[in-house]
């Protein structure tokens, strides 16, 4: 198994080299400026049929391509070679674990920020485990005074390298003053997300979320949740304004993204959510999430994507 830095295998511009010989000019506008686009996309791996899913792999790939459109770069990669980049290095590593990949499109070359190329692309396959330790419930998260960008000055749509600076803010406050992670409002003084993930609450047993212009990224994995709650649990779902005040009075809150899963949140600005314990909504759409994604429900088997034959 190759996990460690040093025989990790990447692609680079289409070609599969070891990681550390894989270089970026430093001059080019991803690294001055940020100026790239990227998904982060989950592989699981299922030990019984010895496969591994990437997870709804064509809806990052719609979603890499809109990013493109939006930054106006050069769109040089079909939806199939975005594809078979990543189904290759996986399969050059030869791994047989979870992975959390990042595919990155970038400006390459000596331009500037306004440059629309060359685009190039690295696609690294990362092993990953979950991101809670098996002894923690949940985070404690705080309202951010940083505001989240809205659609009017940095899109929140477009996943860009360069929107994650905001991101940053939010979170470093947070760690510095002793939270777990943080929420933003946006630009209304709503309820729009976290710094790389989105929230639903739960009040008297509907489940809600802010809608897709609230000023948050357009979730693969929120969009997940909504058809597992209503399909699977016949639970309620309302796309709506959140206020702050009802983040506080909320009977569950979490926070769910492609490398976050679903994560409980215990309390918010110190206010306890149900005394700091998971609820039971929040834990059994955790639990549904993580069998699906693993390839245990032929149900939804439109949603994985084998990477080995
Ligand atoms: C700001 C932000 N919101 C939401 C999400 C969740 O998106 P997805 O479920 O598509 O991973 C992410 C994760 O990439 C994110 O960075």
């Amino acid at each position: 198994m190759k996990t460690s830095i040093d025989s990790r295998l990447i692609w680079l511009n289409g070609i599969i080299i070891p990681l550390q010989e894989a270089k970026i000019n430093v001059l080019s506008p991803t690294s001055q400026f940020g100026a790239n686009v990227f998904e982060g996309i989950r592989c699981y791996w299922n030990d019984e049929r010895q496969q591994l899913y990437a997870f709804r792999l064509s809806d990052h790939y719609k979603r890499l391509k809109n990013s493109i459109k939006m930054f106006r770069m050069e769109d040089k990669y079909t939806t199939d070679e975005l594809q078979q980049g990543l189904i290759d290095v996986v399969k050059a590593n030869g791994y047989k674990e979870d992975l959390a990949v990042r595919q990155t499109v970038f400006i390459d070359g000596f331009g500037s920020w306004m440059s629309k190329g060359p685009t190039n692309m690295f696609i690294a396959p990362i092993p990953k485990g979950r991101t809670l330790g098996i002894s923690e419930l949940g985070m404690k998260c705080c309202i951010s005074s940083w505001e989240r960008i809205s659609d009017r000055n940095i899109s929140p749509k477009i996943k860009a390298g360069a929107n994650y600076i905001n991101s940053r803010m939010a979170q470093m406050e947070a760690l510095e003053n002793g939270y777990d992670s943080a929420i933003f409002l946006n630009d209304q003084g709503k309820v729009a997300e976290g710094p790389g993930s989105c929230l639903f609450i739960v009040r008297d047993n509907v489940l809600i979320t802010p809608p897709l212009s609230a000023s948050i990224l357009e979730s693969i994995t929120r969009s997940t949740i909504i058809e597992l709650a209503q399909k699977e649990f016949n639970i309620k779902v309302m796309e709506r304004e959140i206020d702050r005040t009802e983040l506080y009075l909320a009977d569950e809150v979490f926070l769910c993204g492609s490398a976050m899963e679903v994560v409980p949140v215990l309390s918010i600005d110190k206010y306890k959510i149900a005394e700091e314990r998971p609820g039971e909504i929040t834990l059994n759409l955790r639990d549904k999430y993580l069998d699906i994604v693993r390839g245990k429900s032929e149900k939804y088997k439109e949603w994985i994507f084998p990477i080995y034959e």
